[in-house]
């Protein structure tokens, strides 16, 4: 709680600002941060309690601004869990937008597609997810203060904003998806056999981020929503090795829909 405090007074210092929608942008899916107007960009090593961050084409900051006469805070780039931080640091900077009175979250990622019905490119709503991390950004003294003990997860990803995110995209003749997101910690990509479990399991994207943040949405009260570019098909789908390179790309050629997606929900 006091780490938070010093947190947000050095925002204050930056902008007066009181941010309502948070965004955390994926993997090559950044550049929406760039289009928020008046923005005040806030890199993370400029903030307490922030750890470096070390990935490339992650920027690694707030941007806070208007979009759609609403009030945006982005995380542009994020906290991986491979990158060497605990899920309670991937987690952190949640609790800091919640302090900076955001009520609803959306969440993005780039991930691969395990269900053989997905292509490279295609958009899917999270419907719910498999923590595989092995861990939970809760673990440690709970702070009543912010939420409860034991966070319930039986609608971690708002069906309301599941129905509207559908609505505007069937308006906007954009393809969505719907599916469950099941998060790894990496770095490496997985294996065939980890790939057929994984349907088994009634996966239908997988990747490595996401989960911890959401966790720790549920345990703030947040609404969210979570959306997910299939960037490629996870291994063993395609008789082809996979890239970080195909990653970039795939989210470069989605990359309108994408944002007009996300800007026509923070419009409604
Ligand atoms: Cl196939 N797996 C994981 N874990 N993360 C990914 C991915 C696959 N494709 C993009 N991100």
């Amino acid at each position: 709680m006091k780490t938070i405090e010093e947190v947000i007074m050095k925002v204050r210092e930056a902008t007066a600002y009181k941010p309502t929608i948070g965004l955390i942008l994926g993997s090559g899916l950044g550049d929406l941060a760039d289009q928020l107007h008046q923005a005040v960009r806030i890199p993370y090593r400029s903030l307490p309690h922030f750890p470096e961050s070390t990935v490339k084409g992650h920027k690694g900051q707030f941007v806070i601004g208007e979009l759609e006469d609403k009030i945006v805070v982005a995380m542009q780039g994020r906290y991986h869990h491979y990158e060497g931080y605990s899920l309670a640091q991937v987690a952190f900077p949640v609790y800091v937008m919640k302090a900076m009175g955001v009520k609803q979250l959306i969440v993005t990622n780039a991930c691969g597609g395990i269900n053989t019905e997905f292509n490279p490119g295609d958009l899917m709503l999270i419907t719910d997810h498999i923590n595989m991390l092995g861990d939970s950004p809760l673990i440690g003294a709970n702070d009543e203060a912010l939420g409860p003990r034991f966070p319930d997860m039986s609608h971690a990803y708002s069906p309301r904003l599941i129905q509207t995110a559908k609505e505007l995209a069937e308006q906007r003749n954009i393809e969505v998806r719907e599916g469950v997101y099941l998060a790894t910690h990496g770095p490496q990509y997985e294996t065939p056999a980890e790939i057929r479990m994984m349907r088994v399991m009634g996966a239908d994207a997988v990747g490595m981020s996401t989960v911890p943040e959401v966790i720790a949405a549920s345990h703030l009260g947040l609404e969210v929503l979570g959306i997910s570019c299939i960037t490629n098909m996870a291994c063993g789908i395609l008789d082809q090795p996979l890239s970080h390179k195909e990653v970039i790309e795939t989210a470069d050629r989605v990359r309108n829909d994408f944002t007009a997606l996300i800007q026509s929900l923070i419009r409604s």
